[in-house]
C-alpha cells in the first residue's frame, strides 16, 4: 500500500448505504455487499482489498423505485414528460455542473473498482461530461427541427419526438460511468423516467453523484437502486410496467429480462451486447501500423471492451512478420497499477484469470501454440496476454467473446475465410481491415459493411467519436446509440394534425401566440 501515491490512496472503507427513490435519498439498513478490489492481490496469499460496502436492496424497494418512476411519468401526463424542452435542458445543465465537481472522486474509484488506468479513467469521466453537453446541443437541434408546421394533402402537422415511458437502465462493468450514462442521459432528457442499477463492478463510483441527481431533477425522474440484478430487475420486469429496457451487457441477461415482461410487444429495447470483432490483415498491410493498432485494439483495458479486436485473421504471406513483431510488442507491455498508466492492469473479476487460462489450455490442447514468451503467465489477478496460433474452429477462443487478455490468430490465403467466419458468427458489431490497395479493399469493404455496422480501415475498432452511430447486427445490438441516435432511440414521433381550414389555423395561431402549449410552438432554443 505504501507505494501508492497519496492522492490515489483509499484512506478508509466507504460504507455507502444511500439510494435515491422518488427524489429522496434514503438509507438502507439491511444486508450489504462487499466491494472488493483485485488491484493488490497478485499472489495467492494476498486477499482482495475491501474498498467498502453497498446496499443489497430488496424486492419491495425495487418495486417502490418502479412506482416512483411510473408516478413521475404518469402515463405521459407527469410534470417531466410534459415539461417545456428548455426546462428539461436547464435541469440537465444543472446536473452536469454538479457532476464535474466529483471528477477526482469518481476517477479514483474507477481505478480501484475496475482497474482502469488513470488516463482512461479520466477519459471515461471527461468523455461522459462531453457526451452530456453534446446531448443537450443535439436535443436543441431536434427540437428546432420539430418547430415548424408541414402541410400535405390538406393536412397540417406539427411533428415532434415524445418520450416512451419508464426506462430500466443497466450498464456494464467495463464502462460503469460512460456507457450507463450514454443510456441514462438521453432517456432522461427526452422526458422518460428511469430506474438505474449500477453494474456488478463500478458501484461505489456512482455514490458521489446521487446528490447531483436528486438536486437536478424532479422527484421520480431518476431512481437509483443498488443490489443484485436478480433481486431488483426481475420483479421490476415482471410487473410489465417497463416501457424500455436499456442494457449494455450480455445477450443472455437481455433475453431473460425481456422474457419476464408479460406484454413483450410493449417493450422497446436499447441494447449493446457482445461482439467478436475481427481484424483482417491483408498481405499488403503496413505491418508496423497494423501491429500498433492491434495492440490497442486487442489489449486496451486488457481487452475488456465490447469493441476490442477479439480474433486476428492474418494473410499467410505476412503471418510470420506480423506474429514476430506483434509478439515482441506484447511481451514489452508492462503490467502495473492503474495510476502507473500501464496498458495492462489487474482484472477486476476474480474469476477472469481462471477463465482466460482455461481458454488458453483448451486452445493449446487442440493444437495452438502460445507465440509470445510471456503469454499465459498467471497470477491471482491477471493472466499475461497470450497470442495463440494457429486457432481453429474447435477451440473455444475461436467463438467465445473472451473479454480479456488472450489473442487468437488465424491465417488465411483467401479473404473469403474471414468473411465466411463473420457471416456465420452470431455477432456483427465491427471489423478492422488492414491493407493498401484500393481495388482490393473496395469489394471487400462492400461485403463487410453488410456483415457489421462499422468497418475500420487501417485502424482498431472503437465506439467513438460518440457522434457516430454505435450499433451492431445479430446478437451484438438492438437500436443505435450516438449522441443523435440515442435521442431517437429513447423517443417516438408524435404529432398534431389538423385539416387546413380557417378554424384550425386560428386555434393554432392563438396557441402559438399565447404559448399555452409546450408542444405546439414554433420558437426554439439557442
Ligand atoms: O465496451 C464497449 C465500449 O462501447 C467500447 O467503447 O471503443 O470507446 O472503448 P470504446
Amino acid at each position: 500500500m505504501n507505494n501508492i501515491p497519496k492522492e490515489y490512496k483509499i484512506e478508509k472503507h466507504i460504507t455507502h448505504k444511500q439510494f435515491l427513490i422518488n427524489g429522496e435519498i434514503k438509507e438502507w439498513n439491511g444486508k450489504m455487499a462487499n466491494v472488493l478490489s483485485t488491484l493488490l492481490c497478485d499472489t495467492d496469499d494476498k486477499e482482495p482489498t475491501l474498498l467498502g460496502t453497498t446496499p443489497l436492496m430488496s424486492k419491495d424497494l425495487a418495486i417502490e423505485a418502479l412506482e416512483s418512476a411510473s408516478k413521475a411519468f404518469n402515463q405521459g401526463q407527469g410534470i417531466w414528460p410534459t415539461m417545456k424542452v428548455y426546462e428539461r435542458i436547464n435541469c440537465m445543465e444543472n446536473f452536469v455542473d454538479k457532476m464535474v465537481l466529483k471528477r477526482e472522486e469518481v476517477v479514483k474509484l474507477l481505478m480501484w473498482e475496475i482497474g482502469k488506468n488513470l488516463k482512461d479513467s479520466e477519459k471515461e469521466f471527461d468523455r461522459t461530461v462531453d457526451y452530456i453537453k453534446d446531448t443537450i446541443e443535439e436535443y436543441k437541434i431536434i427540437d428546432r427541427n420539430g418547430a415548424h408546421f408541414q402541410n400535405s394533402s390538406g393536412v397540417r402537422a406539427l411533428i415532434r419526438r415524445g418520450p416512451l415511458g419508464v426506462v430500466l437502465c443497466l450498464g456494464p462493468y467495463n464502462y460503469p460511468l460512460n456507457e450507463t450514462f450514454a443510456l441514462l442521459i438521453p432517456a432522461i432528457i427526452m422526458g422518460n423516467t428511469t430506474i438505474f442499477k449500477p453494474a456488478k463492478h463500478g458501484v461505489l463510483l456512482i455514490a458521489p453523484l446521487l446528490e447531483a441527481f436528486k438536486e437536478s431533477f424532479p422527484p421520480g425522474v431518476v431512481n437509483i437502486v443498488f443490489g443484485r440484478g436478480r433481486e431488483l430487475a426481475t420483479p421490476i420486469m415482471e410487473t410489465g410496467k417497463i416501457d424500455v429496457l436499456a442494457l449494455i451487457g450480455h445477450s443472455s441477461s437481455a433475453i431473460s429480462l425481456q422474457d419476464l415482461h408479460p406484454q413483450k410487444n410493449r417493450l422497446r429495447l436499447v441494447l449493446g451486447l457482445e461482439a467478436k470483432n475481427p481484424a483482417i490483415i491483408l498481405k499488403d498491410a503496413d505491418i508496423d501500423l497494423t501491429v500498433e493498432e492491434c495492440i490497442s485494439g486487442t489489449l486496451s483495458f486488457n481487452g475488456q471492451r465490447c469493441t476490442a479486436l477479439k480474433i486476428l485473421y492474418v494473410h499467410e504471406d505476412v503471418k510470420d512478420e506480423f506474429l514476430s513483431k506483434f509478439s515482441e510488442r506484447v511481451d514489452n507491455l508492462k503490467l502495473g497499477m492503474p495510476w502507473e498508466n500501464t496498458l495492462l492492469t489487474p482484472l477486476p473479476e476474480p474469476s477472469k484469470p481462471n477463465y482466460i487460462s482455461d481458454l488458453i489450455d483448451d486452445a493449446t490442447n487442440l493444437g495452438a501454440k502460445i507465440i509470445n514468451k510471456r503469454g499465459g503467465k498467471k497470477q491471482k489477478n491477471y493472466v499475461y496476454p497470450a497470442i495463440l496460433y494457429p486457432v481453429t474452429h474447435e477451440m473455444k477462443v475461436y467463438k467465445e467473446e473472451q473479454f480479456g487478455p488472450v489473442i487468437p490468430v488465424v491465417s488465411f490465403t483467401d479473404v473469403s475465410k474471414p468473411i465466411d467466419y463473420m457471416a456465420s458468427s452470431n455477432y456483427g458489431q465491427q471489423v478492422s481491415i488492414f491493407g493498401k490497395n484500393a481495388s482490393i479493399l473496395g469489394p471487400i469493404i462492400d461485403s463487410l459493411v453488410n456483415l457489421v455496422c462499422r468497418v475500420n480501415l487501417n485502424s482498431a475498432c472503437q465506439r467513438g467519436p460518440d457522434i457516430y452511430p454505435f450499433t451492431g447486427r445479430k446478437d451484438s445490438a438492438v437500436s443505435t446509440l450516438s449522441v443523435h441516435d440515442a435521442l431517437r432511440s429513447f423517443s417516438i414521433r408524435t404529432f398534431v394534425a389538423s385539416k387546413d381550414n380557417e378554424l384550425n389555423k386560428g386555434i393554432l395561431r392563438e396557441m402559438i401566440d399565447s404559448k399555452q402549449s409546450s408542444f405546439i410552438r414554433t420558437d426554439y432554443y439557442l
